[in-house]
């Protein structure tokens, strides 16, 4: 605490903000910019090599992302639940974005691998980072709505 300002929060939620600037950006350049140019002006070898290397290199640092908004998340959610007491609508709105980011993070997991359990979700690739881009939208209104219920007694 400074004053009135809590700056752990501050830094905590500014992390997990930037985390998730990084990787939600990555996502959709990739499923909306890349692949249709690469698409459009690669031979389909050339565009097997550069997927290969652009997944790999994608994988890392979505892996960073992904470790960082678990733990400034966990942060938000210890602090928070705190400052919300008896708030059945802003534990409900919390358990449903935890769950949607569980599946967004297995998602983005599984596509950007190489477990062999999860080839076949692989396959469809471009379609399952289409559903994470959508899930990444519900998350993020309902983190706006979470923000936006009063603080409790
Ligand atoms: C299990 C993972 C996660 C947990 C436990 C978590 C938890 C939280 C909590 C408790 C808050 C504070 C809500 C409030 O102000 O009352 C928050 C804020 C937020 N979260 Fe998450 N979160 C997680 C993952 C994500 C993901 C995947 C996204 C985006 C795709 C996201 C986007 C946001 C945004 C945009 C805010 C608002 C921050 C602000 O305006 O300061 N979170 N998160």
């Amino acid at each position: 605490m400074l004053g009135e300002v809590d700056v752990a929060m501050i830094v905590n939620r500014w992390i997990h903000l930037a985390a998730v600037i990084v990787a939600v950006g990555g996502t959709v350049f990739l499923r909306l910019v890349l692949q249709q140019t690469a698409g459009r002006t690669l031979s389909a070898d050339q565009h097997d090599a550069l997927r290969a290397a652009v997944i790999g290199r994608w994988a890392r640092v979505l892996h960073v992302c992904i470790a960082l908004i678990l733990l400034t998340g966990g942060y938000n959610l210890y602090i928070m639940i705190g400052r919300h007491p008896g708030q059945p609508l802003y534990h409900a709105l919390l358990g449903i974005k935890i769950l949607l980011a569980l599946t967004l993070f297995f998602l983005a997991i599984a596509i950007t691998g190489r477990n062999l359990a999860f080839a076949k979700l692989r396959q469809n690739r471009a379609a399952w980072l289409l559903v994470n881009i959508a899930l990444a939208g519900v998350i993020v209104l309902i983190s706006n709505v979470l923000k936006s219920i009063p603080t409790g007694p």
